[in-house]
């Protein structure tokens, strides 16, 4: 999809030759003396236009306007979620009418990030996942033009957004592919692909490198199944070497069914999903080609599939982490801090001005959020601000929870040095409780996108979040 940025007002837009013009508008709208204008006071007046949002009224070839269709679309107070829904109803109006080509016009002037927003929802409106149909029938709308009066002022908004939408449909397509056709190697192959734009690079590091690094934690993980892991190291160098990095490290359990601790079948496909993390990693680095900031980002994903053979791990097995440190895994499908201590150790070696983990990691954390909000997780109050800002500018939002020493209690044993599990209270806590001991070296935070990284029912799909505020938060980085 193709986005383009313009400058009109209602005069202006009535010129332009489009498959469907969406226009938004604001209650407070007052209509001037152009057709348009003319044509929504009318419709408002005869109550078949409300500026409520979600609500849209279609007008097929408009007399006067350049357009085939005209869709009025009400963005009530004009906030970021009045936008998303508007855009989001006017879509599917344009989509069930095969437009190809659409314009969206803000009547008023729209908020800086707004602008971003409508960006941001006309692609999710129309994403189709395609790989794995044997008929493909692919997105229809092509392209968007999207702007309003002064709109040439939001031009850094709109090109953060755009590179956040290449960003999150790159994260959408490897999340929404099942396991078999997105294997911890065929993610290293997509992380590979995104050297094609530099300054992008790329190391992968298999079964034999691992073994060497000592990630015992990790290999637990991987060694019920014949899939071999990966270790994957992107590096986006936009900066100075001197720069301290930004690291980025994402669960990547390319399949997770509980190991011998097995999840019951009910939805189980849905843990083809549990490489999201991994998944928003790559996406974010996709948008930082789109965009190339003058900073430096180090990506970590550990990908592997945690599945159960003669060799899979054993409730009650005790391993060795990178960190020395010893791990009684009480519970094989707490996997998730398992692959990840490892990969938090292995960040150290960058010397990073901040590390932030992205894991679909804990159903806990799914029961206290929702599909609203993702759970942040940090002791540092500085890092979690500029993530909860983050979230709040681009419209991919979290939720900071608690890290009291005393939710970690139930991680003692007497076998080891920590167990991987707690017990079922305050879940999504101990989860990040574990983690946090592998974090000592560097400013630390943790997002639970577990309630947050797909859909399920009809909408089945990854969300491609939090691509969004992840971007957000390292262009902020060097604001
Ligand atoms: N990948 C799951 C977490 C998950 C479950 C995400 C459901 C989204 C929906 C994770 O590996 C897991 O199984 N966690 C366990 C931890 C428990 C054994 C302490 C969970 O949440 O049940
Ligand atoms: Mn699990
Ligand atoms: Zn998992």
């Amino acid at each position: 999809m193709n986005f383009e940025l313009k400058t009109f007002d209602l005069a202006g837009v009535a010129e332009e030759k489009c498959d469907a013009l969406i226009v938004l508008l604001n209650q407070t709208f007052k209509p001037g003396k152009d057709v348009l204008s003319k044509l929504v006071a009318q419709a408002l007046k005869a109550g078949d236009l409300e500026t409520k949002p979600g609500k849209v009224l279609m007008i097929y070839q408009p007399v006067g306007l350049a357009c085939s269709r005209l869709v009025l679309a009400g963005i009530g107070a004009g906030s970021a979620e009045d936008v998303r829904k508007a855009v989001t109803a006017a879509t599917a109006a344009a989509k069930a009418a095969s437009v190809k080509k659409l314009t969206i016009c803000f009547a008023s002037a729209p908020q800086n990030e707004t602008l971003g927003t409508a960006v941001m929802a006309v692609a999710e409106a129309s994403y189709v996942y395609t790989t794995t149909k044997s008929k493909p029938e692919g997105r229809v709308i092509q392209q968007v033009l999207v702007g309003g009066p002064t709109a040439a002022l939001f031009k850094p908004a709109f090109d953060q957004a755009v590179a956040a939408v290449a960003g999150i449909e790159f994260a959408k397509e490897w999340a929404n592919r099942p396991a078999n056709y997105a294997t911890p190697t065929l993610l290293a192959g997509a992380a590979k692909s995104l050297t094609k734009f530099a300054p992008i690079k790329c190391d992968v590091l298999g079964p034999k490198e691992v073994e060497k690094l000592g990630m015992g934690s990790f290999m637990a993980v991987a060694q019920g199944s014949k899939e071999p892991l990966r270790f994957i190291v992107l590096h986006y160098d936009g900066a100075v070497k001197s720069q301290a990095p930004t690291v980025l490290v994402g669960k990547g359990v390319t399949f997770d069914s509980g190991g011998i601790s097995i999840k019951p079948a009910a939805d189980m496909d849905e843990m083809k999903f549990d490489m999201c993390g991994a998944a928003s990693v790559l996406g974010v680095f996709r948008a930082l080609a789109e965009l190339k900031p003058a900073i430096n980002v180090v990506g970590l994903i550990a990908a592997s599939e945690n599945l159960i053979n003669g060799s899979a791990v054993k409730p009650g097995d005790v391993v060795t982490s990178m960190s020395g440190q010893t791990i009684e895994i009480l519970n094989t499908d707490a996997e998730g801090r398992l692959v990840l201590c490892d990969a938090l150790t292995y960040a150290e070696r960058f010397k990073p001005r901040a590390v932030v983990d992205i894991a679909t990691l804990t159903g806990a954390c799914v029961v206290a959020l929702g599909a609203v909000r993702s759970g942040l997780f940090s002791a540092d109050d500085t890092l979690a601000a500029a993530l909860l800002a983050a979230g709040e500018s681009s419209s991919d939002l979290c939720w900071r929870m608690p890290l009291d020493d005393a939710y970690a209690e139930g991680l003692k044993t007497n076998f080891a040095d920590v167990a991987n599990v707690g017990g079922r209270a305050g879940g999504a806590i101990t989860a990040a409780k574990f983690l946090e001991r592998f974090t000592e070296k560097f400013p630390w935070a943790h997002l639970d996108i577990a309630g947050t990284a797909w859909k399920s029912g009809a909408a089945k799909g990854a969300t491609g979040r939090p691509v969004a505020l992840l971007l957000a938060y390292l262009l902020a980085s060097v604001k």
